[in-house]
């Protein structure tokens, strides 16, 4: 079965190996030529367009000049009519304008609204870091919150867009291989766009805030033992056999809609970009999905410059980081991922080749951090009054050591993506507040570092004298 490609936009396929130009998608969504992976492009945008107020636009929002729906792309990249129209639909009561993902459509291939399946996703906010930023020694640091989306990933970003262009191309089953997050997201979708959805998660190997969000949400939950490669292996020969659309973030689309929270982010900065911007690297679709919206805009001049991407992976699931640094990214040797930051627990990431390409346009850095390292990071965002998950926290740990390599300069502004919420992963925030994150592991001395950061709970008798000297002695150390 082929998917078609929707033949109203002026976005195409184009393989990122070979350059071929597909009509349509395998269920697999790689080349048929050469096996690699596709992603959009928009042929209409007209790139070269002259200043700004000669084109037509049209949004049906008051105040905004005329009509701009996707369709008549060479009319419509017209950078500050596009800042106007999207700021305008902030005030609008359509869902498709609530939604952070869909304010954005003109950057977007075109899907009817009618298909689209919406919960107000994207619309996350920029924080203020100012102990971290003490901590990591830069001036200027913010914290892009992508946690605050309703299924508390950035997932959701990526999964209204694609699970929509399931919708559109009616299938009944959406599947997913996941470490959680992904799985968490495309359960709810599929069943607010009434489609099933099906979930292959490795056994033992994700948080259970996840898997009860996919039980709840009521996908068939199956899971499997093995790691999340794994899942991926079998996903990949089931979606050639059953009519299941895959939504994984190797389907464009996933890409396509996980652009927006670049894009929101510029808007968030009034169209300045930061100096830096840092990623945690799993499966390295996010990279990729940043990556590509950052070009995008400096191509359509809503941005004049590119900030640097780094990707920061955890050093027990580093295969891009030694891809980079080993190999040059000629190749990538995949590996058992190992990582108590469940989220990016991947030894073979499908999308290494396009955050490949994203940290050589935009001169951005890879780096790894250690275990101890990522739950030290974790805390002090939690102690800036943010919080996040474990897998999130790599960013923070990352910007430090890009700092002692100097590669990130004390005056530079820096943006973190925070990648998931602090209570998708409460058992790790436990363990390592009463000190038994690293219990009997390799890492025990080295968690001696972090010692300070934990707060762990104190059992007293219901007492008062007793919570007032809990009080005093916490006053007497603060
Ligand atoms: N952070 C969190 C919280 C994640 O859930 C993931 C990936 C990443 C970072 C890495 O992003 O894969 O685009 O490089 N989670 C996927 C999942 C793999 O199945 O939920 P990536």
């Amino acid at each position: 079965m082929s998917i078609a490609q929707n033949t109203e936009t002026i976005a195409k396929l184009r393989c990122i190996g070979c350059g071929a130009t597909p009509d349509s998608a395998g269920q697999d969504f790689r080349c048929a030529a050469c096996g690699d992976l596709l992603e959009f492009f928009f042929p209409g945008w007209n790139l070269d367009s002259p200043a700004s107020g000669q084109h037509s636009i049209a949004s049906g929002a008051p105040g905004v000049p005329a009509r701009l729906n996707g369709r008549d792309a060479r009319s419509s990249t017209d950078p500050a009519a596009l800042k106007s129209l999207w700021l305008s639909r902030r005030t609008s009561r359509d869902a498709l304008d609530q939604s952070g993902v869909w304010r954005f459509r003109e950057l977007l291939p075109h899907i009817p609204p009618e298909h689209a399946i919406t919960l107000r996703e994207g619309n996350t906010p920029l924080y203020h870091l100012p102990r971290c930023a003490r901590a990591a020694g830069v001036e200027n640091l913010h914290a892009k919150h992508q946690g605050m989306n309703p299924t508390a990933s950035f997932k959701d970003t990526g999964m209204t867009f694609a699970a929509s262009s399931a919708h559109q191309q009616e299938f009944r089953w959406v599947a997913c291989a996941s470490t959680g997050n992904t799985s968490a997201s495309m359960a709810a979708y599929a069943a607010r766009g009434n489609m099933h959805s099906l979930v292959l998660i490795p056994d033992g190997k994700i948080s259970w805030g996840k898997l009860s969000q996919s039980l709840d949400y009521g996908a068939l939950t199956c899971q499997l033992r093995t790691d999340f490669d794994g899942c991926v292996r079998i996903l990949n020969e089931l979606v050639r056999q059953k009519p299941v659309y895959l939504l994984n973030s190797v389907n464009p689309y996933r890409i396509e809609g996980q652009k927006t929270a670049a894009i929101e982010l510029m808007e968030q900065l009034t169209w300045e970009p930061p100096d830096h911007i840092i990623v945690p690297g799993g499966n390295l679709g996010n990279s990729s999905a940043i990556g590509k919206a950052l070009v995008e805009m400096r191509e359509l001049k809503l941005i004049s410059r590119l900030p640097k991407l780094s990707i920061i992976q955890a050093q027990g699931a580093n295969p891009f980081y030694r891809s980079v640094r080993d190999f040059g990214g000629k190749k990538l040797e995949p590996m058992t991922a190992d990582t108590q930051a469940t989220a990016i627990r991947i030894g073979n990431p499908a999308s290494w080749k396009k955050a490949l390409r994203v940290l050589q346009v935009t001169g951005g850095e890879v780096e790894q951090v250690t275990e101890v390292e990522i739950a030290a990071a974790k805390a002090e965002i939690g102690a800036d009054g943010i919080g996040c998950e474990p897998a999130s926290a790599v960013t923070l740990a990352g910007l430090k050591k890009l700092r002692r390599s100097g590669f990130v300069k004390p005056g530079e502004s820096v943006v973190l993506i925070l990648t998931g919420h602090l209570l998708k992963d409460p058992d790790f925030t436990i363990k390592f507040h009463r000190g038994n994150l690293f219990a009997g592991m390799p890492d025990e001395p080295e968690s001696a570092q972090a010692k300070y950061l934990q707060r762990a709970p104190i059992v007293l008798d219901a007492d008062l004298g007793a919570v007032i000297a809990a009080l005093d002695a916490a006053e007497r150390n603060s």
